[in-house]
């Protein structure tokens, strides 16, 4: 049965763009609850870390530091379905193959600046939301 939690993170160039605001209502008028939500800065080892999975890629190390480059929203999402429900939400990963109406379709400004991040499966998601918050800081 698939989980009802996801992760996700608002992408330092959507942060800086003003298009939290816009985001997150989409995300609430899609039925997702926001169950913990910060406004952090990521330090380039946290990205890192983040991101290891991609490690030795040719995208790794600009990624890394794009994801450090500024302030992010991180939050946990509830849904039923979420993981599957959210990755329809915000769109294929290259914004110019986003379908028209996602997330990353209308805010993404590139394929690495790609507006959001969303956990592809309930295993990544609970890791995900581990990294960023701990048990008091979500309900
Ligand atoms: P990935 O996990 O493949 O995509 P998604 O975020 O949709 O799960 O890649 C992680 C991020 O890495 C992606 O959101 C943007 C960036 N990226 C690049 O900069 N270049 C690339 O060629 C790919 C595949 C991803």
């Amino acid at each position: 049965m698939a989980g009802k939690l996801t992760f996700t993170m608002i992408k330092p160039t959507a942060f800086k763009n003003n298009y939290a605001g816009p985001i997150l209502k989409m995300i609430n008028e899609a039925g997702f609850v926001i169950k913990a939500m910060k406004l952090t800065q990521l330090t380039p080892s946290q990205a890192g870390a983040f991101y290891a999975v991609h490690k030795g890629k040719p995208f790794y190390e600009s990624l890394v530091e794009f994801m450090s480059s500024g302030p992010i929203i991180a939050a946990v999402l509830e849904k039923e379905n979420a993981v599957e429900d959210y990755r329809a939400l915000i769109g294929a990963t290259n914004p110019e193959n986003a379908e028209e109406g996602t997330i990353r379709k209308l805010y993404a400004t590139s394929l690495q600046q790609n507006a959001v991040h969303g956990s592809d499966s309930d295993e990544n998601a609970a890791i995900e939301s581990d990294f960023f918050f701990s048990k008091t800081e979500r309900y």
